[in-house]
């Protein structure tokens, strides 16, 4: 696919991402108070007043279970608001692929029916991998980050996986503390990628240089 065609798909990727995250914030009540920072005016839904509860639930923690189908888009919406999504990934796929691997699983932390938080976790037959970890901003120091890392640790040891690793991008670095409290360690190797799609490689590296340059703008402005 020639770079042009393939920006015009990631940008109609990005609007949908966008406008199911809105989609989102009128459906799920958690997710209101998250509307200024997607700069939506959030009516009030009939979700306020019924909030079904019945995902099936982790053994070890009855507020995380396997998110439906119909959380995808709050959970977006949340990871969005954490600061998780880049413009070269769509979580949506993301989360499809996740679904459709047979060894990955989308939990969510649901309090009163609310989902509060969100994590990806699954395998590659080695080891046990994080993605995607976030917490309302809203309900955060409340135990909610610690309780998703342990449910995604537990759905890793249940399938006989000896260690789980996950990646932390340098610009979140203040984020190591946490996951140090919960008594993961560096694992001294260095992380190397490789895009598999030429197309999508080129796209992504442009997207990747621009977003550096705003990461780099907006230090450059806070000093
Ligand atoms: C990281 C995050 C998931 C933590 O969620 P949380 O619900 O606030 O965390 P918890 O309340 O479970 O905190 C667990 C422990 O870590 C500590 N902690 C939490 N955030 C911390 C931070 N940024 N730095 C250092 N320690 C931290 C807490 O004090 C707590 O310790 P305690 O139980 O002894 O009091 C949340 O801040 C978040 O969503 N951040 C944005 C998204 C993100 O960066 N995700 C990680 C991608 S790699």
């Amino acid at each position: 696919m020639a770079p042009v065609a393939a920006l015009a798909q990631v940008h109609r990727r990005r609007l949908r991402v966008a406008l199911s995250a809105r989609e989102a914030i009128r459906e799920a009540p958690t997710c209101r108070a998250l509307a200024p920072l997607l700069g939506s005016p959030v009516p009030r839904s009939s979700e306020d007043d019924h909030v079904s509860d019945t995902i099936p639930e982790t053994a070890n923690d009855p507020a995380i279970g396997e998110a439906r189908a119909q959380d995808d888009a709050a959970v977006v919406a949340l990871w969005t608001a954490c600061g998780l999504v880049r413009p070269w990934n769509d979580p949506f796929d993301d989360i499809r692929l996740c679904r459709e691997s047979g060894h990955g699983v989308l939990l969510v932390a649901r309090d009163q029916g609310r989902v509060v938080g969100a994590v990806m976790t699954g395998h590659d037959g080695h080891r046990g991998a994080v993605y995607y970890l976030g917490v309302d901003p809203a309900a955060r120091r409340a135990g909610w980050g610690r309780r998703l890392v342990a449910a995604a640790e537990d759905w890793c040891r249940a399938r006989g996986l000896p260690k789980i690793n996950l990646l932390v991008r340098k610009e979140n670095s203040g984020v190591l503390g946490f996951y140090e409290a919960l008594g993961w360690r560096d694992t001294g190797c260095v992380c190397l990628y490789r895009a598999l799609d030429p197309d999508k490689a080129e796209v992504e590296a442009a997207q990747k240089a621009e977003w550096a340059a705003r990461v780099a703008a907006k230090a450059g402005a806070g000093r």
